[in-house]
């Protein structure tokens, strides 16, 4: 008899639907999957046949062709074990069910129990969107898959329990797991912005770059606790929302990051690459395309420090997805896209031995050396960062006698309240924080008050402000008006924006 069970395949981050024929005939024993399956596929043969018999049921002794359709996509993984195996059941009539309005997803061990199984999320959120109404998923993927509402998760231990459950045997049940994100999140961090001493203006920078996502530049001397402070970051970013949470959960769902014990993302991501990385670590690649750090950076921050030190072509990849906020991967088989919303954090020395410009000690570097290293970074990614700050050195005196400053979780109320207005001002548009305005958008919302507006037009004379540089202090402004709950833009916002613009080091 001909059996069709649904399964899912993945590419990049998309989920398509595959079919799992099965046809049993009279013959010579043998089982053969057709519909391009790659080598992962071949070793699933040797998974569904041992599960089977260490399920109890019969693994037919006739022949088994298992055909995946459509044949013109390329699949690879083990997710589709689940779909073979049920259809071999049916198949075979050890099981008598319709499964027309089910799917099944997972790799099984050679005991026929499931076993975790990369890419669930996106593949259960393809299910939905069909208009299918059950997906049977490993018990260890259950919570990830149960983010998504208006479908039933049901979480499956092994092939025995699963066709027990179809033969009425014993009844599994849906999994509903916790909505609420909110109650998801833990709330320690590493690192806080009280352990940083000193260095308000640089907190205050960070803060502003958190609450409008700009992208930000510290320069500073080695030990100044630039490092640091990035890595301070995490704790005063605005939480996820629940779009944003199952956007991350499927990057990292395909990359097989997410960690055995929390199968949901609920923090905002930080990535700090090494600055070793190559060009396909960063944006992604490989025959089966893997997201790179930028996009395991989506929705979150993506750390690089010693900037300077990055590759060229590494540095010069980044300009294309900070325009467009998704990368595109070329492969033989059409392209693939990823998600590459990220804020860039980044970090440098002023010079090779790092202490130009230092009160303290001598720089020894010549004015080529200086020039050459800060050529490093090309203009058109520079154009991209909004906010440059120098960190300087903290005195000895000042690191150990001050007392502690602001915690994280006081910053981030701030932060959080800002977030909130940005989602209100951008509802329904494509744009989701300050940094990203159009210019008609900045026309619509940067409103400044007539002293402001004299402050601006001046200033943009005497400092040679370019349209790129205009544009940046305006977005700028829109996000220290809203930090203080302003909604027009007032001079003192204008005069502290304007300081985060790039200076020349000469
Ligand atoms: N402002 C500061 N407050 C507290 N500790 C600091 C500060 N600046 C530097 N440090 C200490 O110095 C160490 C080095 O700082 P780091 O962030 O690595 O500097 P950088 O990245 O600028 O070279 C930190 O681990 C921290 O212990
Ligand atoms: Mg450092």
């Amino acid at each position: 008899m001909l059996a069709k069970v649904l399964s899912c395949a993945i590419i990049g981050l998309e989920g398509f639907m595959i079919d799992v024929e099965t046809d049993i005939l009279a013959g010579l024993p043998s089982f053969t999957i057709v519909g391009l399956p790659d080598k992962a596929i071949q070793e699933s043969r040797d998974r569904v046949k041992s599960a089977i018999k260490n399920s109890n049921y019969k693994f037919p002794n006739r022949r088994i062709t298992v055909n995946l359709a459509p044949a013109d996509i390329k699949k690879g993984g083990p997710s589709y074990d689940l779909a073979i195996a049920m259809s071999i059941l049916s198949s075979s009539e050890q099981l008598s069910v319709d499964f027309t309005d089910s799917i099944f997803l997972g790799e099984l061990s050679l005991d026929g129990r499931l076993r975790r199984t990369h890419g669930i999320l996106p593949m259960v959120s393809l299910a939905r969107d069909k208009g299918l109404s059950q997906v049977f998923v490993p018990l260890d993927n259950a919570e990830e898959a149960s983010l998504l509402e208006n479908i039933s998760i049901f979480p499956v231990e092994s092939l025995a329990q699963l066709a027990a459950h179809f033969k009425g045997e014993l009844e599994i049940l849906p999994y509903h797991g916790e909505k609420d994100l909110q109650r998801r999140v833990p709330s320690s961090y590493a690192f806080d912005f009280s352990h940083v001493k000193g260095q308000e203006h640089a907190k205050r920078a960070l803060e502003i770059a958190a609450a409008g996502r700009h992208n930000i530049l510290m320069t500073g001397p080695p030990g100044s606790g630039k490092t640091m402070l990035a890595r301070s970051l995490p704790s005063i970013l605005p939480p996820l929302t629940t779009e944003e949470a199952i956007e991350v959960t499927k990057i990292y769902s395909v990359s097989g990051l997410l960690p055995p014990d929390t199968s949901l993302v609920t923090e905002r991501p930080f990535r700090s690459p090494h600055y070793t990385i190559s060009h396909s670590g960063l944006t992604g690649g490989g025959q089966w395309p893997r997201p790179g750090e930028i996009s395991l950076s989506h929705n979150g921050v993506l750390f690089l420090d010693e900037f300077p030190e990055f590759g060229h072509v590494a540095l010069e990849s980044l300009r294309q997805p900070m325009e467009d906020k998704v990368v595109t991967i070329s492969r033989v088989h059409g392209n693939v896209t990823f998600p590459a919303n990220f804020m860039l954090v980044a970090a440098m020395n002023p010079c090779p031995c790092g202490y130009y410009g230092d009160p303290f000690r001598e720089c020894k570097c010549s004015v080529t050396e200086i020039t050459r290293y800060n050529k490093r970074i090309s203009g058109p990614l520079l154009d991209r960062i909004d906010i440059f700050i120098d960190v300087p050195h903290v005195e000895y005196e000042r690191l150990t006698t001050e007392k502690s400053a602001e915690t994280s979780s006081t910053v981030r109320e701030r932060v959080k309240v800002t977030h909130k207005t940005q989602l209100e001002r951008f509802t329904g548009t494509a744009t989701f924080s300050n940094a990203s305005m159009s210019p008609t958008e900045m026309k619509k919302f940067c409103m400044l008050e007539a002293a402001a507006q004299s402050l601006f037009h001046t200033a943009t004379k005497q400092l040679h402000l370019t349209a790129r540089s205009f544009y940046r202090v305006l977005k700028i402004a829109r996000t220290i008006a809203d930090l203080e709950n302003s909604t027009g833009i007032k001079t003192h916002h204008i005069a502290e924006a304007l300081q985060y613009r790039r200076k020349e080091p000469f």
